[in-house]
């Protein structure tokens, strides 16, 4: 897939969190690919610096990894402030962290429910709280975060996460609303099914059910970590300046 180049995006400060595998990853070299200056955050040490080294190799400059659990709100804010202190003022925001774990409604914990929201939700309000001062003080910023077809197609084996993919969309529109005024653009994206080493390891393991699945997409072919990345460094890029309050599923047209 030819990416295209946006020209804006060169030296813009972009932070991206869970960017240590998965479609995480593949924003980070899609944003290094565009020259600008990548930090990423996860609790995958030993994925995020071999990830690190591997980007540094292919664009010329290391993106900055800084290990963090983002469960711990203290520790998110410590790492974004190192980001701030070593980079400047974010330009762009992706919050990509998540769980997708399958939980059965009767079986589900206070703690456990708990954990999903802050799994999949928590850490993405508090990194946009961080992040909006320094979108104000540089007089622009965009903020994605991701979301999920799950909660538009009603996935019953993920009640806790879809909700958590639907509130991601109410505060991504109540943000885009807000910050409007300060050029802030916020947007979400909903992908499909994205088959990632963990998804196939984890949920995906037979191919006739991947099979089965890309028959009731309109577009038949496999949805990508690169094409959910297309999308974000267009949403990140100012060809999309007057976007803002949009969720986009990118997911070849699923049914
Ligand atoms: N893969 C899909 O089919 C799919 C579909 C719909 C939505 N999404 C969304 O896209 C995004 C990326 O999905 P993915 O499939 O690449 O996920 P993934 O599980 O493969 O990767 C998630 C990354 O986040 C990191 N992470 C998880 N918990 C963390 C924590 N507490 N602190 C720091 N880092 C943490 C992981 O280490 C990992 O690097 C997620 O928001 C997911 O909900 C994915």
């Amino acid at each position: 897939m030819t990416q295209t180049t946006y020209a804006d995006l060169a030296d813009r400060v972009v932070v991206i969190t869970g960017g240590a595998s998965g479609i995480g990853a593949a924003f980070v070299r899609a944003f290094a690919a565009q020259g600008s200056h990548v930090a990423f955050l996860d609790l995958d040490t030993q994925a995020g610096e071999a990830l690190a080294q591997e980007v540094a190799k292919t664009s010329g400059t290391a993106p900055l990894f800084v290990p963090c659990d983002l469960m711990d709100i203290d520790a998110l804010r410590a790492a974004l402030s190192k980001v701030h202190a070593s980079l400047g003022n974010a330009a762009v925001l992706v919050n990509n962290a998540a769980n997708d774990q399958r939980q059965v409604l009767s079986d589900v914990t206070p703690g456990e429910f708990d954990w999903m929201i802050g799994v999949n939700f928590k850490h993405v309000f508090f990194a946009a709280q961080a992040v909006v001062p320094q979108m104000q003080a540089r007089g622009s910023g965009s903020i994605i975060n991701m979301s999920s077809i799950a909660w538009m197609r009603g996935a019953p084996g993920l009640p806790v996460y879809a909700g958590a993919k639907a509130a991601i969309v109410g505060f991504t529109n109540s943000l885009g609303r807000k910050f409007g005024p300060d050029r802030i653009r916020v947007n979400a994206i909903a992908p499909g099914m994205v088959i990632t080493e963990r998804q196939r390891r984890l949920w995906y393991p037979d191919e006739q059910v991947i099979t089965e699945m890309r028959t009731r997409q309109a577009i038949p072919d496999a949805v990508t970590p690169e094409d959910i990345a297309s999308m974000a460094v267009y949403l990140a890029s100012d060809a999309s300046q007057r976007i803002t309050c949009q969720c986009f599923r990118v997911d070849g047209g699923l049914a």
